[in-house]
């Protein structure tokens, strides 16, 4: 499948972009979408009877309507906002306020901290409890009997990583998300490492909650959270007076930003233009060198591969004799943008033991690597290892 470079003017300067799993480069129709947006006179506030209100107020509706398709939602769940953290913050600060002393929030060591603090403070200011289930650090799964295990009555919140944003893997949520609902208790998940790699269908798998970022998947910076609407509408969000009531903008604090979600509305178009079962097998056909290449270098350690299944195509790996740091600075030299570190997933470094080296050197194929991109990385790599 060929690539799609062509696309994203940010990727044509020469640079070998393995930093998507941070962010990616926006998609040429996300960034006229935007331009168009700004120089038009669509820019200013919804709300009023003038043209330029109702363009406002078309857009949300249509970007609410556009990601609702992307991820197979009811468009009257989604709220948009600066960023996924930020909207995990308002989500667990609303949820705090239902919580009571001996409530439980279940987690996990599998997620990046965006999916764990916003929890662990709603707990400490309900009195609540907050427990995280640990991953498997061989394989860097998550076993679903390792959350189902912490899941009892007092549970009321369950939050999962619909992938790690460290080692790539993506655990098999619909057991957990059963087992939760049995209990009782409702499930929040961060898909914000999963989103930009693989088919989400919200309804299918019946969560209650999920967040992803859309400037992962070739949107500009943002994000945006999935509440069932009727949840979402019992919630007790923090919110000014004159802002709505009722629906998804309740929950959403202060004028939108209308330029981003111009691009956001054409990423998720172009999204689902290319499809993402096909964008999944364009980008297993490059991880699976990469993969294999890194695998075969002598002193190299790649965290966390069972196989290529139930997962992203992000490697987690470090280089015997080098600190991490200086493994990206050696691909930086190369003009190969990597990330290095524990990338915000704190508690998956700490289990891995990593937290004192450095933690690890993270390289995610986006839609517009290709493979002379993947032999430069490993090229760079060898011949450190090797020195
Ligand atoms: C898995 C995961 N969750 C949450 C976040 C936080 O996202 P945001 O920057 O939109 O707050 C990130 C960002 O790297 C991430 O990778």
């Amino acid at each position: 499948m060929s690539s799609l470079r062509h696309r994203f003017p940010g990727v044509l300067d020469g640079w070998s972009r393995f930093d998507g799993p941070a962010g990616t480069q926006v998609v040429d129709s996300a960034i006229t979408a935007m331009t168009n947006w700004l120089s038009d006179g669509s820019n200013g506030c919804g709300g009023g009877y003038f043209d330029a209100a109702h363009r406002a107020d078309e857009l949300v509706e249509r970007t609410r309507a556009t990601v609702g398709r992307l991820f197979n939602a009811d468009p009257a769940g989604i709220a948009f906002g600066p960023n996924m953290t930020s909207l995990t913050f308002a989500l667990s600060r609303a949820i705090g306020r239902t919580l009571q002393p001996g409530d439980r929030i279940v987690g996990t060591r599998l997620d990046h901290d965006a999916n764990v603090t916003p929890w662990r403070l709603a707990a400490d200011g309900a009195g609540a409890e907050h427990v995280l289930a640990p991953f498997d650090p061989v394989t860097g799964t998550l076993p679903p009997q390792h959350v189902i295990d912490l899941i009892d009555e007092r549970t009321k919140w369950v939050t999962l990583p619909g992938a790690s944003n460290l080692l790539g893997t993506a655990p098999d949520l619909k057991p957990i998300i059963d087992a939760a609902h049995a209990a009782g208790a409702r499930v929040f998940i961060d898909a914000v490492a999963l989103a930009p790699h693989h088919p989400i269908d919200i309804t299918a798998l019946g969560c209650d909650a999920l967040a992803t970022s859309p400037y992962k998947w070739y949107a500009p910076h943002s994000g945006m959270v999935f509440v069932q609407p009727d949840l979402l509408e019992q919630l007790p969000v923090f919110k000014v007076r004159p802002s709505h009531d009722h629906g998804p903008s309740r929950f959403e604090t202060g004028m939108p930003n209308f330029e981003g979600l111009a691009g956001v509305e054409a990423a998720a178009r172009f999204l689902l233009e290319e499809g993402m079962a096909n964008i999944q097998a364009a980008e297993q056909a490059l991880f699976e060198p990469l993969l294999r290449g890194l695998q075969a270098i002598p002193g190299v350690t790649v965290w966390g591969v069972q196989g290529m299944e139930g997962r992203t195509p992000t490697a987690a790996f470090t280089v015997a004799g080098h600190s991490p740091a200086a493994v990206s600075q050696a691909l930086a030299a190369e003009r190969v943008a990597v990330w290095d570190g524990h990338n915000y997933a704190v508690e998956v470094v700490d289990q891995l033991g990593l937290a004192e080296s450095g933690g690890v050197v993270r390289a995610g194929i986006s839609r517009y690597l290709e493979l002379d991109d993947v032999h430069r990385l490993l090229a760079v790599v060898e011949q450190l290892a090797t020195r």
